[in-house]
């Protein structure tokens, strides 16, 4: 059985939940269902990072301590997620005490192998990226590009990890690994930035600058740098550096380690956590898979730029799990995208309510009436047949689309197939054959055949739109489902089912929506 373990990022608490984070863990909750299906053992982690100085100053902010923010707002993801039904193993809290004692532990073997040393620097820190930033890295006019903001001088005596010794090896892992950053673009990104030469990691604060952090194990006048701290909870989740995880589960699972990201985290996991995970000589993660940014209006969504969609709110007026398709649908794997309604409302409409939502509606409907939901065909023609092959098509061109990343297409090859199954029916006419008593048995084939048709597009569809999914599987009679530990069965991509009893009732699985009316002023 292969294991793949799946992470998000653990997001900062200083921000609710928006749609850019809910992207990454839907994400990840779409890519475990699917691969589950596939009847893989799969892990997937997200969850809360909640040290370092921006949670520090939002907590002084709100006149709360920082570790009753942070219990506010983890708690916030978690119930988030949750509510948007997505399917995760592990909710990892950097304020957790097993957490805290990992990274002490990290720390420590990484200082006994001679990999930290104490020295004075001085450089330009961005407070919003929570790190020094190099001159390259500035925008013309000297600001953070990503804060739009113009950086501190910060002089300060810390402990340094030896990253720069780490470069060659960084190079040769990622050309010799040419799967190991996705897509290829930002691999190349990677290994463009690691021509120059590499600074070493200032992984301290001063505790009279900032107390809202992991003691440094050796010298508990620091904390520890939050990104070193957060980044060490991709290992520490699998058991690592407890005695028992070499060789075994942990390790195994370790091994699989695949990290879903957008762009804006891309340096810090490339080359930081590769050169930790180097210097405490565990291997390297698997597979870094990056996606680019959903904006609004042209720029990022993002809290400190204050232009935000809440997850949960739009699925509450939009319909249950049209986000899900929405995004998937629309943004191509590390590109940007925009996020407009006028764009979410017409692909709910156009694939969601008049595409699948309608087809079940228009073919359960003909069946209960004509047949009372108990019907059975005998033999097919070779149009029946010819349809039917497109189920197994779909479902291979489906995979591959998951193998590469390339969910739109995986979307696409499943509304194309909506549309071949209306195409049938507008061919076969079942309301015509209803009509005529001697064309029973044709209508009960052509019902039979769609049937069969939508069990194929439930199952397929299962990983993106479960509860729909599963809701479609039952009212056709193919079982009592259970949105986490059973689903509709790719059996139902290849099986041919002469006998039919459905659920008494046809579901209306996708409402038509429409723009909100402007207000008057
Ligand atoms: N805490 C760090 C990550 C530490 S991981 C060990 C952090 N947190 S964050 O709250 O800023 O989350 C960043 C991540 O949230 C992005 O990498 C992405 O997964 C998601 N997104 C946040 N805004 C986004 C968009 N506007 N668009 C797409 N994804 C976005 O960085």
């Amino acid at each position: 059985m292969t294991t793949r373990y799946f992470t998000t990022p653990l997001y900062y608490v200083n921000a609710q939940p928006h749609l850019g984070h809910a992207f990454t863990t839907i994400l990840g909750d779409v890519i475990k269902r699917h691969y589950r299906q596939r009847g893989d053992q799969v892990t997937l982690l997200t969850g809360t990072d909640e040290h370092g100085e921006k949670i520090a100053a939002m907590a002084a902010s709100q006149g709360k301590t920082p570790q009753q923010l942070a219990d506010e707002v983890s708690a916030q993801f978690k119930s988030t997620w949750e509510q948007m039904n997505l399917d995760f193993d592990i909710f990892y809290r950097t304020t957790s005490a097993a957490h805290v004692k990992s990274v002490q532990q990290a720390l420590q073997i990484m200082k006994d192998r001679g990999e930290i040393v104490f020295r004075e620097y001085e450089g330009n820190y961005c407070v919003g990226c929570e790190r020094f930033l190099t001159d390259s890295e500035l925008s013309a006019e000297g600001h953070c590009p990503d804060h739009k903001k113009p950086p501190e001088k910060r002089k300060e005596a810390n402990y340094f990890f030896l990253m720069s010794k780490y470069r060659d090896r960084l190079v040769a892992h990622f050309e010799q690994n040419p799967d190991s950053i996705r897509p290829e673009n930002y691999r190349n990104e990677i290994l463009s930035f690691l021509k120059q030469p590499l600074a070493d990691l200032c992984i301290s604060r001063p505790k009279e600058r900032l107390t809202w952090g992991i003691p440094l194990p050796f010298d508990d006048r620091f904390v520890t740098y939050v990104w070193v701290d957060a980044l060490t909870n991709y290992l520490a989740a699998t058991g690592w550096p407890s005695s028992s995880w070499a060789g075994g589960a942990g390790e195994n699972l370790w091994s699989s380690a695949r990290h879903l990201i957008a762009k804006d985290i891309l340096k810090t996991h490339a080359v930081y956590w590769t050169a930790m995970l180097m210097a405490w000589g565990v291997k390297p993660f698997f597979q870094l898979n990056v996606h680019g940014y959903w904006l609004i209006g042209g720029t990022k969504m993002s809290k400190s730029l204050g232009n935000v969609i809440r997850p949960v709110e739009v699925e509450a007026t939009y319909g249950r799990e049209t986000l899900r398709y929405y995004l998937l649908r629309e943004m191509s794997f590390g590109m940007d995208s925009t996020f407009t309604l006028e764009s979410y409302v017409n692909s709910i409409n156009a694939h969601l309510a008049n595409g699948i939502g309608n087809l079940a509606s228009r073919v359960l409907t003909l069946c209960q009436k004509n047949f009372q939901g108990s019907f059975s065909i005998d033999s097919l023609t070779d149009m029946d047949r010819a349809l039917l092959e497109k189920r197994a098509q779909t479902l291979s061109a489906w995979n591959q689309s998951f193998e590469d990343l390339k969910f739109q297409n995986a979307l696409k090859a499943w509304s194309d197939l909506v549309t071949a199954v209306d195409l049938y029916v507008n061919d076969n006419k079942p309301w015509a054959l209803a009509k005529d008593s001697a064309q029973s048995e044709r209508l009960q084939v052509v019902l039979g055949v769609c049937c069969m048709l939508l069990g194929a597009l439930a199952a397929i569809v299962y990983p993106v739109l479960p509860e729909a999914s599963i809701k479609l599987a039952q009212s056709l009679g193919l079982g009592l489902f259970d949105l986490k530990k059973s689903f509709p069965g790719l059996q139902l991509v290849t099986e041919v089912r002469t006998q039919w009893k459905l659920s008494p009732e046809v579901p209306k699985l996708f409402a038509r929506v429409a723009l909100p009316t402007p207000q008057a002023e």
